[in-house]
């Protein structure tokens, strides 16, 4: 039996205790992310203690297969009722809120007209239809240019080709355009009438120069699309604008207050999770699956399959690789094939997927040679393919529902173990991974992931993400912490670490040989399929 656990610190918050503090504590920070299921606020004191919180919901609209959009709008009403939630419960006072950080989904495409208001809905992260719009990007521009000049290739996700779809699709609408904006910077222009966005979020909008921290001029005059449109761009803790009166009004903050660049999710995540040194990582399982590393250099993946992007940390960088249905795929599972769990969870007060995650430890490792590919919305790294597809392989009579929960679990963790093999390949070192979102949360979940990729996995004391990562850019930006990481110091401590099993990564690694096999079989047929 594989001894595991190495540590665990409990570390217990008081809310009333808390309360009476807030009385004390007049520098308060509030981190909004603006995530793809919905918009988490978070208020926190000055050493990252979550004061209150609030999170709302809305809507993905899917018009057609592969295609993924939402309304902006309804990203400032979820923003304006959680921030007066937060506000609420915890009675601070609004001028007791010295910054502001703002994060959000990366990628997306917000169009505004000359009049600022939003064209049509925002195409997304995870939206593929612009696969065309790439390979003419790419020819255009040339690929070894193209890398030259944004440090990463021009996939299907990132907002370019978003841009040059609107030209050739929606010529109206295009027309109309004076302004692209991301997600977050949508909801910083609601809340200070400011034009800006930050080096994390736009290193992924493939018009970025990412050595050089500063728009493509070379990328954007290649492609037609003028430099006016883009916004201003911002170190993530310099402060970008203060709360407009009318913002102020809609949301009770105190007009004035500063807000930070903050980061696109992944950076503002790697923040809040204490990414900001060489050798930590994170694996992060929300939506997508991401493993992020800190780089103190702009470092290429020779093969592209990793994302160079600026990181939230001023002069520093990251690679990431991103798997587009990690947590997306258990969700799709679970909606699926889990109607049973979702009518029993709230009698047991349990979540779905705390039931689910319990089936899937029935299953013996390696799931008896079933193996799932997560591939349900194309993917990105390490295989940048819009066509590629789901597959559950290796079905017999034995199979049961615990086998299928743990092949989904396994096989995530097969997509992320992709990102890590990478990471060792250009010698990038891995001494510590820090684990968050719903791979964290689940015990077992977190020890599959430990022993599929061979490395502890640990989790820390807060599961903020992103919202808190960017509570504390902005405390940087206003001056309360001197640097990224004494903020994170501050703020961020391991709780908890789950050691890998030798016998099991032996196991998993026999079958991780088999998952990358069946795509290289696949792939044609995935072609195949797309063209039906
Ligand atoms: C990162 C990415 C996703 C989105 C949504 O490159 O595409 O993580 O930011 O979370």
């Amino acid at each position: 039996m594989c001894q595991r656990r190495i540590a665990s610190h409990n570390i217990p918050l008081f809310y009333t205790d808390l309360k009476r503090e807030i009385m004390t504590t007049t520098s308060c920070l509030l981190g909004i992310d603006i995530g793809t299921s919905g918009t988490k606020t978070i208020l926190i004191d000055p050493v990252g203690r979550v004061l209150a919180r609030a999170t709302a919901e809305y809507p993905l609209y899917t018009p057609q297969a592969q295609w993924s959009e939402q309304e902006p709008d309804d990203w400032w009403q979820a923003v304006c009722a959680t921030v007066q939630s937060v506000l609420q419960q915890s009675e601070v006072p609004p001028q007791h809120i010295v910054g502001i950080g703002l994060s959000g989904q990366m990628h997306g495409s917000v169009f505004l007209d000359e009049n600022n208001r939003v064209i049509r809905r925002a195409l997304l992260w995870n939206d593929q239809r612009t696969a065309e719009e790439c390979k003419w990007i790419t020819s255009t521009v040339g690929a070894e240019n193209v890398v030259n000049y944004i440090s990463n290739p021009v996939l299907t996700g990132f907002t370019a080709g978003k841009i040059v779809w609107l030209r050739n699709h929606e010529p109206h609408h295009y027309a109309r355009v004076k302004k692209v904006l991301l997600p977050k910077d949508y909801i910083r222009y609601k809340l200070t009438g400011e034009f800006a966005t930050e080096v994390s979020d736009a290193s992924g909008t493939a018009l970025f120069d990412v050595k050089k921290r500063r728009w493509s001029e070379e990328m954007l005059h290649a492609i037609g699309v003028p430099l006016q449109w883009m916004p201003a761009c911002y170190e993530s803790p310099e402060i970008s604008g203060r709360i407009s009166e009318q913002a102020a009004a809609l949301t009770g903050l105190h007009p004035g207050t500063p807000v930070a660049g903050g980061g696109g999710d992944q950076a503002a995540g790697a923040v809040g999770n204490g990414i900001v040194e060489p050798g930590v990582v994170s694996s992060t399982v929300g939506t997508s699956g991401v493993v992020f590393a800190y780089s103190a250099e702009p470092v290429v993946d020779p093969q592209l399959r990793l994302h160079t992007f600026c990181h939230a940390v001023p002069g520093a960088w990251h690679l990431m690789g991103v798997m587009l249905s990690a947590g997306g795929t258990l969700q799709w599972y679970r909606d699926t094939f889990c109607q049973m769990e979702k009518a029993i969870a709230p009698s047991l007060g349990k979540d779905p997927y705390e039931l689910i995650c319990a089936e899937a430890a029935q299953a013996p490792e390696c799931c008896e040679g079933m193996i799932l590919l997560p591939y349900l919305t194309g993917e990105r790294t390490p295989y940048p393919n819009p066509n590629a597809r789901g597959v559950l392989f290796g079905i017999t009579r034995r199979t049961n529902r615990s086998h299928t929960a743990r092949a989904v679990l396994e096989g995530v963790a097969y997509g992320l173990r992709d990102s890590f093999e990478i990471l060792t390949e250009m010698k990038v070192p891995i001494t510590q991974v820090r684990t968050s979102g719903g791979g964290g949360r689940s015990k077992i979940w977190r020890q599959i992931l430990s022993d599929v990729t061979g490395h502890a996995h640990s989790v820390i004391n807060v599961d903020e993400g992103p919202a808190l990562g960017v509570a504390l850019l902005a405390g940087v930006g206003t001056g309360l912490y001197a640097t990224v990481a004494e903020a994170c110091n501050a703020a961020i401590q391991i709780t908890d670490t789950l050691l890998p099993c030798n016998l099991s990564h032996a196991a998993y690694t026999r079958q991780y040989g088999l998952y990358k096999t069946l795509y290289q079989h696949l792939k044609e047929d995935f072609d195949a399929v797309a063209d039906i």
